[in-house]
């Protein structure tokens, strides 16, 4: 084999076994692997993890050691057996509870997202997403096959507030953000980004707007609301009034839904924006030619599997706004996981 085809060949199997390694993430967050080891007074044997999850010897001794080699366990030899204690990664991003823990977004990664992507070539054959099939459950309204029960609709929120986290201050800092003292962050979910953006700038207030059981549930399990300047709205932003707000966030809105609904949306929020005021949208932008990055098209893709929209290229984005009347459309790039439009009315 000359070396172009050792690579090719090299490139093809590490693109075929991504699905493993993703599902050894996946196994090991549902497992409890990271907490129990995290908990431990001392590094544990693969005896000792197998009869604390109640998991089998040989299943878990063979998911410890790929854990190993996957920089997320460390092992060591102690009376000649292999003890297995986290790596820094696994402590910072896989244990629940640590500040920066993305262990929720993985847990719905594994047990919904990865459902829907199993349907991925029916997805792209029939162009929309694959809750009928992963799920037996109908699409038509999008956040009912979402929020099919309290569970799923808890994982959800869980899940998407672990980025705000690690990157809500950068993404809200793309922009001065001080001359707007009241915003409305539309489908703002559990209030994450609300409490990002009230620690960055300590002056503004924020309504965090989203449907009645996600505002219920906001309230019953998560701690936004415990803080003065943070208030919540129920409605549907395509149909019931908008509050007035000098600015609006559409955080991984837009991306859920057909350019026909986010000019909709768009539209009536134009109309409820005070004059000078102005629209944030927060998402992965595509580069300008659609073909990239990488990780902005597998989001679109999962767009593709679990809703009606897409992710978008910044022309996109200015084609939605202008139409609705905003001016002054400012694309930056933030160098992580999502990136800011702001646009003027
Ligand atoms: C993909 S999530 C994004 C949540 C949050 N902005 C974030 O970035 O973490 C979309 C949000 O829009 C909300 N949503 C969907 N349809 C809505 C509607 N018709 N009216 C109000 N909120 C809606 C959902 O409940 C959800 O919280």
């Amino acid at each position: 084999m000359c070396s172009q085809e050792g690579d090719d060949y090299r490139l093809l199997k590490e693109y075929a076994n991504g699905f493993m390694v993703s599902q050894v993430l996946f196994a090991a967050c549902e497992l409890g692997v990271f907490e129990l080891l995290a908990e431990a007074l001392e590094p544990l044997d693969s005896a000792a993890v197998s009869s604390r999850l109640g998991s089998s010897p040989r299943g878990t001794e063979l998911l410890l050691d790929t854990c190993v080699s996957l920089k997320l366990l460390q092992a060591a030899v102690r009376g000649g057996k292999a003890v297995y204690a986290n790596t820094e990664l696994a402590s910072t991003y896989l244990v629940r509870g640590s500040p920066r823990s993305q262990r929720d977004m993985l847990l719905y990664s594994g047990r919904t997202a990865y459902v829907c992507w199993r349907h991925l070539a029916e997805a792209v054959r029939e162009g929309r997403n694959q809750y009928p099939k992963a799920f037996g459950i109908p699409s038509e309204e999008l956040f009912s096959a979402i929020y099919r029960s309290e569970d799923e609709r808890l994982r959800f929120m869980e899940g998407l507030q672990d980025v705000w986290r690690l990157e809500g201050a950068s993404v809200l800092a793309a922009f001065d953000l001080s001359p707007f003292p009241l915003i409305c962050d539309l489908g703002g979910g559990s209030g994450a980004l609300a409490r990002a953006c009230v620690s960055l700038y300590p002056r503004c207030r924020v309504i965090v707007f989203d449907i009645p059981g996600v505002v219920r549930m906001a309230k019953r399990h998560f701690s936004a609301w415990e803080d003065e300047r943070i208030s919540f709205h129920e409605g549907d932003f395509f149909k019931d009034p908008l509050p007035e707000a000098d600015l609006y966030i559409l955080a991984r809105v837009l991306h859920d839904w057909t350019d026909a609904k986010c000019c909709h949306l768009l539209q009536r929020l134009y109309r409820a924006c005070r004059t000078g005021g102005g629209v944030l949208v927060i998402e992965s932008l595509l580069d300008a030619d659609g073909r990239g990055p990488l990780t902005t098209l597998l989001y679109s893709l999962n767009m593709l599997v679990q809703t009606e929209g897409r992710e978008r290229t910044p022309a996109q984005y200015r084609a939605l706004l202008a139409p609705a009347g905003f001016r002054d459309v400012q694309c930056r790039r933030t160098g992580g996981t999502y990136d800011a439009v702001l646009a003027r009315k």
